[in-house]
């Protein structure tokens, strides 16, 4: 059985989800509600790392705190449009390293065509967390999931904002072992593969190109 995905019902999430729908939004707006959005999402995708008990000195006495255990985390994101939500991801956690996967949709098969992949050297001992904005027929991040089990991450989490049903179907089937996480399920592709209503394309969006 995959792991039940989680959709944000966030009041904040909800409210800059509908911002960055809005095809009047500019770049400069867009990118800031996509690193917002993912540091919403981070807060809720990092709720189970294990803490542990650690003695601090406060200006007044001794006392027992907490620290995030041990458990180390890599963020991936799948060029180009996860490179919006990275600022936002390392912003909550500075200490994760960014590893980066190179995909791309082909405009008629709608299949992804790979061209870069740089991951951490030390992934195995690492939690991945890999950020694309968009999972339309889930292409990509079947993909990119696949290629990172290779090289024997300890866990692995999917982070997207808008996710298609058919993309939602392809990731689970492909990978049950992977926790999803989108700020919103959309109803559903049309012909051209791009979700509705969707927010167009992310990556045109982000980096003002088309
Ligand atoms: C977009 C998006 C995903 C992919 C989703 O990237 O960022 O990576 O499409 O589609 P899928 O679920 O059907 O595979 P795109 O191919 O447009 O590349 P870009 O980010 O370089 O613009
Ligand atoms: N990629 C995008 O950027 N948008 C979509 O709607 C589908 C794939």
């Amino acid at each position: 059985m995959p792991n039940k995905p989680f959709i944000a019902d966030h009041p904040l999430i909800q409210h800059k989800v509908t911002l960055l729908r809005d095809k009047r939004t500019s770049s400069k707006q867009f990118r800031e509600l996509i690193q917002e959005i993912t540091e919403l999402m981070v807060y809720e995708a990092t709720r189970d790392l294990p803490i542990c008990d650690v003695e601090v000195e406060t200006p007044l006495t001794k006392t027992v705190g907490r620290k995030i255990a041990g458990r180390k985390l890599a963020f991936v994101p799948i060029l180009r449009a996860g490179l919006g939500m990275v600022d936002g991801a390392v912003e909550l956690v500075p200490s994760a390293r960014v590893g980066h996967i190179g995909l791309y949709r082909d405009e008629k098969t709608l299949k992804p065509v790979e061209y870069y992949c740089k991951l951490p050297g030390d992934i195995h001992e690492r939690e991945v967390i890999v950020l694309d904005p968009m999972l339309a027929t889930g292409g990509s991040a079947v993909d990119a999931i696949g290629q990172i089990k290779k090289r024997g991450p300890k866990n692995i989490k999917f982070m997207c904002i808008i996710a298609a049903p058919e993309g939602l179907k392809a990731l689970q089937e492909a990978h049950p072992d992977v926790q999803i996480y989108c700020a919103s399920l959309d109803e559903c592709l049309n012909e051209h593969g791009y979700i509705v209503p969707g927010l167009g394309d992310a990556g045109d969006r982000i980096f003002g190109t088309k």
